[in-house]
């Protein structure tokens, strides 16, 4: 670098970081290191690895964008008002690491794609423990309003294999966009639990997914707004799988031709788990003989691959 030059550097994804005196950048530079060799002493190794990163990929951050004492300000009221509002039924803080696609890079990091095992996507706030068993066929709905939608699949290995006695826990939000432990009243609705036949087949009624916003009422909303995001989720049904000896997935399927699937407020949509809801007419006989008078319904096929343990 040349003396009493200004340097700038432009990185990845089009961000400049502005020019700055040679002094400056250096004085800069020294406190870095500074920081950074105040974690020297940490004896665990991947403690010292993550707090040193993240200082490294901080200060890059502050210094790219020449960070005024005022915004910093407004970063930390930001940060204080997710914690203000989270408790033990709202966690602020996942909605945001969902809203800033930490959550979903997570999850992509830690599910390799495995031969064709089935896609992860994220987990959301809404799943519970300990939803009602159903016997196959049965349906999920206990009363949440929407059209009925008869899901069925198998639940195989990678090479094929069905996995007898699979646990599949299945939730979704109602009509109203509303998963039941946001009706307040306590009731369980649109979530249950079911096991795989010897064939690893399962089937039940859910209702058609339909689109709805994530929590929009606290920061993580008000920041969406400011930066002219929606909130909006694209329609989907929740699935969790457990096999002993594979991978649980965690995942969801989506609804082909859904308004929402590019724009996704918590980057979810995979190609992979789009798949196509097929609309029956009201009076079109029903896969069970279940009698839905004059209502319409869906049907839609999961077929799902587990990748081994620890793969
Ligand atoms: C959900 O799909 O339930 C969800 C996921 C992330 C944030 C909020 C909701
Ligand atoms: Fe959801």
């Amino acid at each position: 670098m040349t003396s009493g030059q200004e340097t700038s550097a432009t990185g990845e994804y089009g961000t400049t970081a502005p020019a700055v005196p040679p002094e400056q950048s250096e004085r800069e530079d020294e406190l870095v290191r500074r920081v950074l060799s105040s974690f020297d002493g940490c004896t665990d190794r991947r403690l010292r690895q993550l707090m040193q990163a993240l200082v490294r990929h901080l200060h890059a951050f502050l210094r790219e964008v020449r960070l005024t004492e005022d915004e910093w300000g407004k970063a930390i009221e930001f940060l204080t008002a997710v914690g203000d509002i989270t408790d033990a039924r709202r966690q602020e803080f996942v909605l945001l690491s969902d809203t800033l696609g930490a959550s979903m890079q997570t999850i992509t990091m830690n599910n390799e794609a495995h031969g064709d095992a089935t896609e992860a996507t994220v987990f959301g706030p809404f799943f519970v423990n300990g939803s009602p068993e159903i016997d196959r066929g049965g349906d999920i709905s206990f009363g949440a309003s929407g059209e009925p939608c008869w899901v069925e699949g198998t639940v195989t290995d990678t090479a094929g294999r069905p996995l007898a006695g699979a646990l599949i826990e299945v939730w979704e939000a109602d009509a109203d966009g509303l998963y039941d432990v946001q009706y307040g009243d306590g009731r369980t609705a649109g979530r249950a639990h079911l096991y795989t036949d010897r064939e690893g087949g399962y089937r039940f009624w859910g209702i058609t997914p339909t689109p709805y916003p994530i929590p929009h009422d606290g920061p993580v909303g008000s920041m969406l707004n400011a930066v002219g995001r929606s909130p909006m989720r694209a329609s989907h049904l929740h699935f969790m799988v457990t096999h002993g000896g594979h991978r649980t997935l965690v995942t969801h399927i989506f609804v082909r031709g859904d308004h929402y699937l590019d724009s996704d407020s918590v980057f979810g949509v995979k190609q992979s788990l789009v798949k196509d809801f097929k609309q029956q007419n009201a009076g079109t006989p029903t896969p069970d003989g279940r009698d839905l008078g004059q209502q319409s319904w869906s049907k839609v096929r999961f077929d799902i691959v587990l990748a081994p343990e620890g793969r």
